[in-house]
């Protein structure tokens, strides 16, 4: 193995999901594995096509030094899944979504973001909660529970990285 690709997925594709890309991508980046490690993010609904990020998680994400000005929404679509080793769905209706849309022969994983995240708490938590319609002390805990997942998530691909190049 000597690359790994990851699809972050949600609901609109413009608040958790592109959160989880600019975090993980920012750790992948100052790592230097970005030439290892290729991420994306995308949704499974189709209101927001083609849209920045909300500007709360925006606004957020800025306030603790990550850039999302690059990043627009776009669908989970069959390709995904042979273009992808991990899909990772923020909460249970994501991964429900994707295991109804996961053809037979995917030879990657469908995984629940937290179940990486390296504080057991996180953990117990099992999903990112969906910050939209909510005030903004939602879109502050989307980060902090996407920073610790994106940190465990890093190191079982750097672990996976290092078992492929021996
Ligand atoms: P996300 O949040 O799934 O984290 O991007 C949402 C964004 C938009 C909507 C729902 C959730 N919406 O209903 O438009």
């Amino acid at each position: 193995m000597n690359k790994i690709s990851v699809l972050f997925v949600c609901l609109g594709n413009i608040c958790r999901s592109p959160t989880a890309h600019a975090v993980f991508q920012s750790m992948v980046d100052s790592r230097g594995l970005g030439a290892k490690i290729l991420v994306d993010s995308a949704g499974t609904g189709d209101w927001h096509l083609g849209h920045a990020p909300d500007q709360r998680t925006s606004a957020q994400a800025a306030e603790r030094g990550y850039d999302m000005s690059e990043l627009r929404a776009r669908l989970v679509e069959p390709k995904d899944f042979a273009q992808f080793d991990y899909i990772i769905g923020m909460d249970h209706e994501n991964i429900s979504n994707l295991m109804l849309m996961r053809p037979e022969d995917f030879k990657g994983q469908v995984e629940l973001f937290l179940s990486f995240a390296r504080k057991p708490e996180n953990r117990d938590q099992a999903v990112v909660p969906d910050p939209y319609y909510g005030g903004d002390n939602g879109f502050a805990l989307v980060l902090d529970l996407v920073e610790d997942a994106a940190a465990g998530l890093l190191d079982h691909m750097v672990a996976q990285l290092e078992q492929g190049s021996q």
